[in-house]
């Protein structure tokens, strides 16, 4: 049997709801179909991010009663791997689609996940979160809400918190073969906000691949 573009569904969906004007659309379609209609959904790795892992495995634990913010959680594997490590952890995506898989993948669950909108996330998840990971969201956006989905990432971090963003990268002004949109070396620092302060940007290249891990820090006052 012929081998499917793992990319097809998304690029597909993507472009339909894009051309109408949703930025986010195609992302319930995408995880509704794979449901109904064997949908590819292309970052699903059934795994936590390698990135994480690595970068997890270097922090110290978590504290009693610390929370942790997974944003854009898609199907619930990175959630799940970081309330293993013994965070309080709110997961969220703009998918109900995904958000009912998750829960229905992880039925023992201790994540609280929930369906929300990045641009327009609830109040009481500001500066609430002594860890907040972003892997992949922000570049699944259209470039022109980069801003506004990163300053949203940004202030889910408590004073004393850290935040770690994954994201695939581009050098400024560098091609662009969206969706996604990665991020530039100046949208990388822009995390670094609002109080955040920047405590290591690596750019990981191997072959083709352009990737950047970076870690943020809120001072407590
Ligand atoms: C490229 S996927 C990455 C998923 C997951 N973070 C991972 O690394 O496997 C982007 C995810 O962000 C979600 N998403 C896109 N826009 C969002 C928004 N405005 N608010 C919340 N989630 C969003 C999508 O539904 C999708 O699950």
């Amino acid at each position: 049997m012929e081998e499917r573009d793992p990319d097809e569904d998304a690029r597909r969906l993507a472009a339909e709801s894009l051309a109408g004007g949703d930025a986010t659309g195609w992302f319930e379609r995408l995880y509704a179909e794979s449901e109904t209609d064997g949908a590819i959904v292309p970052w699903d790795s059934r795994s936590p991010h390698p990135l994480l892992v690595e970068w997890a495995s270097g922090q110290r634990l978590a504290g009693r009663g610390w929370r942790a913010m997974v944003v854009g959680c898609g199907l619930g594997d990175d959630a799940e791997y970081v309330s293993g490590l013994g965070y309080d952890t709110v997961a969220f995506d703009v998918s109900e689609s995904a958000v009912r898989l998750a829960k229905e993948r992880f039925p023992g669950s201790r994540v609280h996940y929930r369906a929300a909108d990045l641009l327009e996330p609830p109040a009481e998840w500001r500066q609430a979160f002594d860890v907040v990971v972003e892997i992949m969201t922000v570049q699944a956006l259209p470039e022109e809400l980069h801003a506004a989905a990163i300053a949203s990432v940004a202030a889910f971090v408590r004073p004393g918190g850290t935040l770690l963003v994954i994201a695939s990268a581009r050098e400024e002004g560098g091609p662009v073969f969206a969706p996604p949109w990665p991020l530039t070396p100046s949208e990388i620092e822009s995390f670094a906000a609002d109080g955040l302060v920047a405590v290591r940007v690596e750019q990981l290249r191997a072959r083709e691949r352009h990737r950047c891990r970076a870690t943020f820090h809120r001072p407590a006052p």
